[in-house]
């Protein structure tokens, strides 16, 4: 039977160094739920305290009612699937699948009807009798997962199952792996450092970064209303602009200012704006310091159905910002089409637009929350 798994204060420590200082997250039952972040932020070792191969230095870990801290690994009932399969190379994969029952007392007709099941949702039937050597990586994963799944596992633990495979077979990969835990309904958790891929299949994020969790929410959460700068600039692109703020109003400049609706009350002086491409809007040059911000075109490259063009924006302070600012324009509405060299004016989305404390990167928008 599934479990939620709920995770309270945990940290872990090697000797001096302390990894994960106090880590805290509740994730539902049936769920899938993925830790994303960049590499060496701790997901691999959050998830081995999950299935009980690293020791926990405080806090708990608990599976529905019951703390697992002191429990060892083999008898958590996980189902584990890793980066580089771990598969038997000598044993088919038939047999590579039921592996897993062999320990457990399950009989014989009961195993062979999970087995036979497993193979089936898996879509490895057909190669029940190869050995591993004999599958492309895809096919290898599938066999991972159906081994890792046979055995009715509690919960479901995959770090980085898809970095092996190409991209085309990544992209194919993730949504079986999501169709497979729908349909098995098991509480799941994810481990990858690619934001597209954390974006597709996830029921929620968490975004950590040095062993602590900056956001927990959904896809689109995470990606509209990002709960402070790291997350901002780590999942999609943000470029970020020093503003000022009154009046529920951002001031880019002087004369330049968009009106933000969830804006938090009181959020006043300066502060951080963060856009994302699709938050310009491109229009002709003006002489109207208050009609949008000056901008000249860098760079243009055409795609067919879109133009990017790489802009730098003037008269006002961007920051952090190492590379020019990158838009695209889809063909099929633009009304205006600029050559390099050229200078535009582009106004702002203020109902897409966030805006973070200056010191703190701390989103200021209304209801918007760590977790
Ligand atoms: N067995 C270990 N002993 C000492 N330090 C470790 C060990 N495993 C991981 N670490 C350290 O813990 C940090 C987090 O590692 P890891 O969880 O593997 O990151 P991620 O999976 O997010 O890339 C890294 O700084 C890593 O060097
Ligand atoms: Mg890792």
């Amino acid at each position: 039977m599934s479990e939620e798994i709920i995770i309270r204060d945990a940290v872990k420590r090697y000797g001096d160094n302390t990894v994960i200082p106090a880590l805290s997250a509740d994730i539902r039952n049936g769920e899938f739920f993925t830790l994303l972040g960049p590499s060496g932020c701790g997901k691999t070792t959050l998830l081995r305290m999950i299935a009980g191969f690293n020791t926990i230095e405080g806090g708990t870990i608990s599976f529905g009612e019951q703390v697992i801290n002191d429990v060892p690994a083999h008898q958590r009932n996980i189902g584990m699937v890793f980066q580089d399969y771990a598969l038997f190379p000598h044993m088919t994969v038939e047999a590579n699948v039921r592996y897993g029952l062999k320990f457990r007392d399950v009989p014989r007709a009961e195993a062979d009807k999970r087995v036979n099941d497993i193979l089936k949702v898996t879509r490895i039937d057909q190669y029940r009798d190869r050995l591993p050597e004999q599958l492309s990586g895809g096919q290898q994963q599938r066999v991972a997962l159906a081994r890792a799944i046979v055995i009715h596992p509690t919960v479901l633990l995959m770090d980085e199952p898809l970095s092996n495979l190409d991209a085309k077979l990544r992209i194919e990969m993730r949504t079986v792996i999501r169709d497979i835990q729908r349909d098995i309904g098991i509480t799941t958790v994810y481990v990858t450092h690619d934001q597209e891929e954390a974006l597709a299949i996830s029921d929620r994020i968490a975004v950590m970064n040095a062993g602590v969790i900056q956001q927990i929410a959904t896809p689109r959460e995470i990606y509209s209303r990002p709960a402070n700068t790291f997350v901002a600039g780590f999942i999609g692109h943000s470029d970020f602009f020093r503003v000022r703020c009154d009046n529920g109003r951002a001031w880019f400049n002087d004369h330049y200012s968009v009106e933000i609706p969830t804006l938090a009350d009181g959020a006043s002086g300066t502060a951080t704006a963060g856009v994302r491409p699709e938050d310009f809007c491109i229009m002709p040059p003006t002489d109207d310091a208050s009609a949008g911000l000056k901008a000249r075109v860098l760079k243009k490259v055409f795609l067919g159905r879109y133009i990017n063009y790489q802009i730098a924006v003037d008269g006002c302070e961007a920051l952090e910002s190492l590379e020019p600012i990158e838009l695209s324009q889809d063909i099929s509405t633009a009304r205006h089409e600029f050559a390099e060299g050229d200078t535009m004016s582009v106004t702002l989305r203020g109902d897409l637009i966030n805006i973070y404390a200056a010191d703190t990167g701390v989103s200021l928008m209304k209801g918007v929350a760590a977790r």
